[in-house]
């Protein structure tokens, strides 16, 4: 019976708490990140997921998401299963999302030798006619998202780990020059777009790094375009590279006159997580984001899904996964989920009474492709008070590691929910 009680309470108590807190959100993952001058902190998606409403309401929360990035349905295979066939229904639900919320849209991926239709890696095409492929598909799948993309990974994957090419219809056919060519036509189609080179175990100096590197130079010496490199980051909890050992491997990226991204980040564990595993992951997470946050030229950091329901790592590596900040019933992992708040660092300062969507206009640095995708509607900008922050009312207040203000504004006194979160009520 007293269970029963309890139970009536703190459903009660989450009832009253949940809707009005991710409304009025005044402190997330995305805040923090801009307000280390960051363009976002974002999310991989994928159409199916989007059926579940508290997935797509999380997911929606622009106080963490600033970013959204579709995991599969931009990919070759979804967009053109067959010579000259596009298909964009599935890409274009999550861009159309991206659009209702408020967020920028990572675009992924043109030119990748997996998830690649067989009419493409078995086509038997020559040098000329592989060429000519590849340029259709680029340009018509950014003709169809022209303006929308503020980035493109327009090629993926394209390095051995020893930083040779990787054998593919790409590279077999038409050497190193399809990278090149692929990013030249991606300049010609989109000339707004931010074009990036994404690869994994990049983000560590060795022999991959130095074989993106030399990605880098090339275009630049076929006199193409790029304008970053993204490093996936899909990290190992223990085995992640230290905060500096990604800050110099970003700063070898940026001296080539390129910014960069952590674009696919997740760090993975044995399943179930010990708690040790948990406090290493913590400073795992915490090491990547420093090292965005240390880079000027890191312009953000993208989750590969926000959710272990939707990860693929326990698909892929089995016996591991837990690796994201929110768990497999979409609670969130506060050790995990304040170890990035912090390492973005403090709050932004005045008690922002913006509801989450307008926490999408919380400026980014001014550029052309911060606005693309990103529909704003009018909204109050965030009150300060000489006081000190001042939290609105369903603003949080308090808990373990909260850095933002402690005093609701009149009419709303701060209430603990828990030890990690109070709440102005
Ligand atoms: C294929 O053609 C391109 C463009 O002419 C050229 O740069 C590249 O070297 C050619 N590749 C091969 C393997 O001949």
């Amino acid at each position: 019976m007293a269970f029963v009680t309890a139970l009536t309470v703190l459903l009660a108590a989450t009832g009253s708490s949940a809707t009005p807190f991710n409304r009025r959100a005044t402190d997330g993952l995305n805040i923090r990140a801009v307000a280390a001058g960051k363009q976002y902190f974002g999310s991989a998606t994928d159409n199916g997921e989007l059926s579940n409403s508290a997935y797509l309401s999380g997911l929606s929360n622009t106080a963490d998401f600033g970013q959204i990035t579709p995991g599969n349905s931009m990919k070759w295979d979804s967009i053109e299963p067959s010579r000259g066939s596009f298909s964009y229904s599935g890409g274009d639900t999550i861009q159309q999302l991206a659009v209702k919320n408020g967020q920028k849209l990572r675009c992924h991926t043109l030119v990748w030798h997996s998830q690649l239709p067989n009419w493409v890696s078995n086509g038997g095409f020559d040098n000329a006619t592989l060429i000519s492929v590849m340029k259709n598909h680029i340009t018509n799948e950014m003709t169809h998202y022209k303006g929308k993309c503020f980035h493109w990974d327009v090629v993926n994957e394209a390095l051995n780990e020893d930083g040779t090419f990787r054998s593919s219809v790409f590279y077999n056919t038409i050497g190193p020059a399809f990278i090149p060519i692929a990013f030249a036509t991606a300049a010609s189609v989109d000339p707004d777009a931010k074009l990036y080179y994404n690869d994994y175990n990049t983000e560590n100096a060795g022999s991959k790094s130095t074989g993106a590197q030399n990605i880098v130079k090339l275009i630049k010496q076929y006199g193409a375009k790029i304008d970053g490199v993204g490093f996936q980051s899909h990290f190992i909890v223990g085995s992640t590279p230290s905060q500096s050992a990604q800050v110099s491997n970003m700063n070898a990226f940026v001296s080539l006159g390129v910014e960069v991204a952590i674009t696919e980040l997740d760090i993975r564990t044995n399943t179930p997580a010990t708690s040790s595993a948990v406090a290493q992951q913590a400073k795992d997470y915490a090491a990547t984001i420093g090292a965005c946050k240390a880079v000027a030229k890191c312009v953000g950091v993208t989750i590969w899904d926000y959710t272990d329901k939707y990860s693929w790592i326990p698909g892929v590596f089995s016996g591991q996964g837990s690796a994201l900040p929110w768990d497999d019933n979409l609670n969130k992992k506060t050790d995990i989920y304040n170890a990035i708040l912090n390492a973005w660092g403090s709050a932004p300062t005045g008690g922002a009474t913006s509801s989450a969507a307008s926490s999408a206009t919380v400026a980014p640095p001014a550029s052309t492709s911060a606005v693309r995708s990103t529909t704003t509607s009018a909204a109050p900008a965030a009150t300060s008070s000489a006081a000190g922050p001042v939290v609105a009312k369903w603003g949080q207040c308090g808990g373990v590691n909260w850095n933002g203000g402690t005093v609701c504004e009149s009419g709303s006194s701060c209430t603990k929910f828990n030890d990690y979160y109070s709440q102005c009520i």
